[in-house]
């Protein structure tokens, strides 16, 4: 199955506000973060299978310092200090990938920045739902 685009602007938000300000975006807008650590996005993702999955995180940085974020996965750490690097101006837009464990069925992906300067302006999560899945085989 094809990967599928979860719009930031749709997820839960703590400590952060949903913009359009800055070009380039998909769907209706991006999340600009609370320049404070703690700040975070939760994407809810529905996965196929439980297992291995990638994860695009698609984001600006106008910034010259990096926007390290903390990945949860159902509240369990997964990945620590996900570096989002300067993309050169906050209309350009770069994407950073990882991978983490899911569960089958809905799973909460939470993105905390754990600076002061907070998260990255987030656009999008697209995440390989249907995941390390083997293909079906005879009975
Ligand atoms: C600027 C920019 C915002 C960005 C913010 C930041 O204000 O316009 O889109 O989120 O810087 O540093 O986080």
């Amino acid at each position: 199955a094809a990967p599928v685009t979860y719009q930031s602007e749709s997820a839960t938000i703590s400590r952060g506000v949903v913009e359009s300000n800055h070009t380039g975006f998909t769907g209706s807008g991006f999340v600009n973060f609370d320049n404070v650590t703690g700040s975070y996005v939760e994407y809810t993702v529905n996965a196929a299978a439980a297992g291995r999955h990638s994860l695009v995180f698609r984001y600006a940085n106008g910034t010259t310092a990096s926007r390290p974020v903390d990945v949860t996965v159902n509240g369990t750490p997964a990945v620590s200090g996900l570096s989002f690097p300067a993309t050169g101006a906050w209309t350009s837009w770069q994407t950073v990938s990882t991978n983490v464990n899911l569960v089958a069925g809905t799973n909460r992906i939470r993105t905390t920045a754990t600076s002061a300067n907070g998260g990255p302006n987030a656009d999008s999560l697209t995440v390989d739902v249907a995941g390390t899945e083997p293909p079906p085989g005879p009975a």
